[in-house]
């Protein structure tokens, strides 16, 4: 049976990964209704393409549009901290969904380390898009693509780097600044190597994770993660580079964050927090590229053919506030969904062991 939309009634407190109660709620503002009556979603008409670019080739135009409509996005948690468009809002669907906030069968949903992962990211993408493009009245407006998997993109994007600005985050790693080069294999420990080295190391594990260890769509995805049964598998990309991503970026378990508690790894390191980061849409950006580019490898890399996946659900607020369920099997192709990515060479295609 695949996993049905979450009941908001049934949702609840969630823990922080590895810590203690979050200290508020994360479940989503109260609506009308029941689940079952939540229509599904139909995409809108389409104009044009949205086209996702890799961060850090945008320019100056781009970075003051896209730091305007997340600076709209936190302004609406101020006015009405319950807008499902906040942006605060927006981190809690992750923290909702991950964190053991709502029950299926008797199990709470967890949509890592399973098949849901891509899809569920996906989603929530296409919505948060959709959101900024609509606090800044630009239709085409498309997320940026944190482009990890070529050398020029394996550092944290300069444009959120800007201390002061909309998409700055206290809640980062200091070490991720000023261009450092980013390590997609670590989980948390740290290498001694030259830059240059460091990124041959990222384009091999590319490689890796993206061609050899991943010929068929379970290797890919993830393990089926079906009504009452969850073997937590996670898919090759889920476990490298997508979380050493999140380590890198949030800062250290059992730091000191700014306001003097304890770390659980926030923002990026935590499920609970790690939407906080406006990076984290960028980084999921470029996961949700790998999809793409996984499949135009070729060979069985396909999408999953299971019914139990083409069929499971998720709930979310569309840009207009209204609810909405959508199907895993209407999220396959990303320019029916409206967007496509800007493309970039993908060097780690020749970086076989
Ligand atoms: Cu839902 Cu990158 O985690």
């Amino acid at each position: 049976t695949p996993i049905p939309p979450p009941d908001l009634k049934s949702c609840g407190r969630a823990t922080i990964s590895d810590g203690p109660e979050v200290p508020y709620t994360c479940c989503p503002p109260p609506m009308p209704g029941n689940p079952e009556t939540i229509p599904y979603y139909k995409f809108p008409p389409m104009t044009k393409l949205r086209i996702r670019q890799p961060a850090h080739a945008v320019d100056e135009e781009y970075i003051a549009k896209y730091q305007l409509a997340i600076s709209r996005m936190r302004e609406l948690d101020i006015k009405d901290p319950l807008n499902p468009l906040g942006f605060k809002q927006q981190a809690n669907i992750h923290c909702a969904y991950c964190n053991g906030a709502y029950i299926i069968g008797d199990k709470v949903l967890q949509v890592h380390n399973s098949w849901l992962f891509f899809p569920f990211h996906r989603w929530y993408l296409y919505f948060y898009e959709r959101i900024l493009g609509t606090l800044i009245d630009d239709p085409t407006f498309a997320l940026p693509y944190w482009n990890w998997d070529h050398p020029k993109g394996m550092r944290l994007p300069p444009m959120f780097d800007r201390q002061g600005t909309s998409l700055y985050d206290e809640r980062r790693n200091q070490q991720v600044r000023n261009g450092t080069v980013m390590d997609l294999g670590s989980f948390g420990d740290e290498v001694q190597t030259t830059q240059l080295q460091m990124m041959t190391n990222n384009l091999t594990l590319m490689y890796r994770q993206m061609v050899t260890n991943a010929p068929c769509p379970l290797l890919f995805f993830g393990a089926p993660y079906v009504l009452g049964n969850n073997v937590e598998a996670p898919g090759t990309i889920e476990t490298i580079p997508h979380i050493p991503v999140h380590i890198w970026a949030g800062t250290v378990r059992g730091s000191t964050l700014p306001n003097g508690q304890p770390s659980y790894g926030e923002d990026m390191g935590n499920f609970y927090s790690a939407g906080l980061d406006p990076i984290f849409y960028c980084h999921h950006s470029n996961v949700d590229r790998m999809w793409n580019e996984w499949k135009a490898i070729g060979g069985k890399r396909r999408d999953l053919s299971q019914r139990d996946w083409l069929n499971s659900e998720f709930f979310f607020y569309d840009e207009h506030r209204k609810p909405y369920r959508v199907r895993v099997r209407d999220c396959l192709d990303t320019k029916k969904m409206g967007y496509d990515f800007a493309p970039m060479p993908t060097p780690w295609r020749n970086f076989k062991p």
